[in-house]
């Protein structure tokens, strides 16, 4: 599928089976998260693949609703703020290249036919213990992975002449 077609036809899936993602797939997907664009190309980011098989109650603590551990498989994306580009006025990019590379992983996901739906409302310290992650390291987003259950919800969006304005605001 190309790329405006996947971003059109890509939903938050909040429903799954339990079908299991075959490996090449997943490779897919993750290459596709590997080739994002980062800041300085510091690529101040790790993926963490979670299998939710015998881990549903303890993921449940990062997020707890039930589609989050019904596929096989969640992602999470976690920054390593250490290894970013900072901005001249000291802001990091670490947040910004995390969420970049989730949206590659998702909408690589959307066109090979599987689910995701972008997580942001976990448990921070949750997510920390659960996942074991060192100080300085910080989870930034989540998403389940697997085969849809539920169809296309229609997309609700402003009308671009509330989104776009041209040459200044
Ligand atoms: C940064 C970000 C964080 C989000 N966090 C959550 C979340 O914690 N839980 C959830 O159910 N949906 C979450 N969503 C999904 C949005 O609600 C969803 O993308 C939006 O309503 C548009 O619907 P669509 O993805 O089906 O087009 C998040 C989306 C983004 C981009």
């Amino acid at each position: 599928m190309d790329v405006v077609a996947t971003i059109a036809e890509r939903y938050s899936v909040r429903k799954y089976t339990a079908e299991p993602v075959d490996e090449a797939t997943l490779h897919t997907v993750l290459e596709s998260a590997r080739l994002a664009p980062t800041a300085d190309n510091r690529q101040p980011f790790q993926l963490i693949v979670i299998h939710t098989e015998g881990r549903k109650q303890e993921l449940a603590r990062i997020y707890r609703a039930r589609w989050f551990t019904q596929p096989p498989l969640v992602i999470a994306v976690v920054a390593v703020p250490d290894n970013a580009w900072v901005r001249m006025d000291g802001k990091p990019y670490h947040e910004v290249d995390a969420t970049i590379v989730m949206d590659h992983l998702i909408l690589a996901a959307a066109s090979l036919g599987l689910g995701t739906c972008w997580v942001a409302d976990f448990d921070p310290a949750a997510a920390r213990e659960v996942l074991g992650l060192p100080d300085g390291v910080e989870p930034i987003a989540f998403t389940p992975l697997g085969h849809p259950d539920r169809p296309p919800t229609r997309k609700r969006r402003k009308p671009l002449e509330q989104l776009v304005r041209y040459e200044r605001w």
